[in-house]
Order: structure tokens, then sequence, then C-alpha cells
């Protein structure tokens, strides 16, 4: 993490986790905990708990973010959230591309740059996620893997708008399931990410590009991560939905 060039952002994904109720309650334990950080923090919500999210975020320094957005502005598309309702409620982030999206819905390169597009557009910043599965990695295809990802999500998207985006380096085999990439892994493919912005917008720009690490991050990883040059900030799941732990990791990117 380097501070003189880019800002840290810890942001929670608490996936489909918490009624509004417990949304509510697990705000109200957390903002407190994290109410002097040194870095810009996230809560990443289900929609239905976005109402309750921002009412108990307001005027705190915890920004809600939503975890998905559709790429279409309006229409025939049945059960899905368009980027500017989100706005409109005064949500500020979206997840798009989430490894839990390419798997389980569909989601493809091709849908994730159209979604980041409409997230953008719609004045929202977008947290994009990248990231290998077990077996590419053990292909040796993980650098050129997550390098196209990026290019096809990115394209399209201004210079101008570049730093409404963060980009999340997640592999798919740490996600969920308590296997953490070495700190020297997540360096080194967060690396080849700000390569790879760096091949599209220049040097200045890819210097400032905040990108996360995720995948079973958590209180007691989070330092030695969050010291490698390339990792500015977490996506956190499972560790965000229990407050000291969240906190703990927010405190390890304050330092
Ligand atoms: P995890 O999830 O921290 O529970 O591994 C991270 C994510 O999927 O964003």
């Amino acid at each position: 993490m380097n501070r003189t060039l880019r800002r840290a952002v810890i942001a929670g994904n608490w996936k489909m986790n918490k009624t509004p109720a417990e949304a509510e309650a697990l705000l109200a334990e957390t903002l407190p905990l994290v109410a002097n950080a040194a870095c810009d923090v996230v809560a990443c919500v289900p929609f239905v708990d976005l109402p309750a999210a921002l009412q108990a975020a307001a005027g705190t320094n915890l920004k809600i973010g939503a975890q998905n957005c559709h790429f279409e502005a309006s229409g025939a598309y049945t059960g899905e959230i368009a980027a500017p309702m989100l706005a409109e409620m005064g949500v500020q982030y979206v997840i798009v591309g989430h490894s839990e999206r390419r798997t389980y819905f569909g989601d493809t390169d091709k849908t994730v740059q159209q979604r980041l597009a409409a997230a953008l557009k719609a004045g929202l910043t977008g947290i994009l996620c990248v990231g290998e599965t077990r077996e590419q990695r053990e292909q040796g295809i993980t650098d050129e893997l997550v390098a196209m990802q990026v290019k096809i999500a990115l394209q399209g998207v201004a210079k101008e708008d570049l730093h409404r985006v963060i980009l999340a380096y997640e592999p798919v085999w740490a996600i969920g399931t308590g296997l953490t990439a070495t700190a020297e892994q997540a360096n080194e493919v967060c690396g080849v990410i700000r390569q790879t912005v760096a091949s599209l917008y220049g040097d200045e720009a890819a210097a400032g590009l905040t990108i996360q690490y995720g995948g079973s991050m958590n209180a007691k990883n989070a330092a030695e991560l969050l010291a490698m040059e390339h990792v500015d900030g977490g996506l956190i799941g499972g560790a965000s939905l229990k407050a000291a732990d969240f906190a703990a990791i927010v405190a390890a990117a304050s330092r």
C-alpha cells in the first residue's frame, strides 16, 4: 500500500446475508469501531438492506455500496436493479463482476464491462472484481487471464472516470475457503493489474489506482497483505459480518 499515491479502501461484501433489521444492528455495532479510520470504509449490502444501511450510515465515514447492477438504465429485466436506481438512493459504490456472479449467474467479461459502464454512467464508483480459478493458476495462466479480464472490463472507460474504478483481485480459490493468497502472490497479481492499467491509461493513472485484495482476508492476515506495495485495500466477505474483525482490518489499513 502506497499511501502517498493512493487511497486505501476497505469494503465489506456482505453477500446474501443479513435482513434489514440485522443490517441495522451490524452497522450500529460496526460504525463506532471504524469511526476513526484513516482509510475509506464501505459496506456493500443486499439490495433490500440499502435503505436501512443508508440511514444508519448517514453522517458517518462509512459509505454504502450494492453488490451488482444491471447494464441497462431501465427496461424489461424482471428481478434486476439498475445503476440509476442505486445512485438516486444515495448508494456510492457497486461491486461488478464478482466471481459468484460470474459462476452462478452467467456474468461474462462482456456483461461485466457493460455493468461497469452503467455504474460509471450513473455516477457510482465500481469495484471491479477479477481473479483466476485454481485450475487456471495451476495452468500458469493467471497473469494473462487477469490482464484480459481487466482489459475487457475497462473497454470504453474514459481516463477521467478511472478515479471511480477500484480493482479487486480475488483469486476464486481463496474466496470463502479460508485459503488466502500469500502476500507475495497477492502483490504479484495486483502488480500485473497495475501494469495492465498502465498500458491502457499511462503510468500516472495506474499509480493512482486503488487495487484491493479479496479472498479470506481477515483480522489476522490483513496487515501482512496490506503491507505489500500493490495491495491498497481489501474486499472482505466473511470477516465483514463480524464488527470486531472488520474493524481490525480497517485498523490495519489505517496504520
Ligand atoms: P471472503 O469473500 O472474504 O469470505 O473470502 C471475499 C469476497 O468474495 O469478496
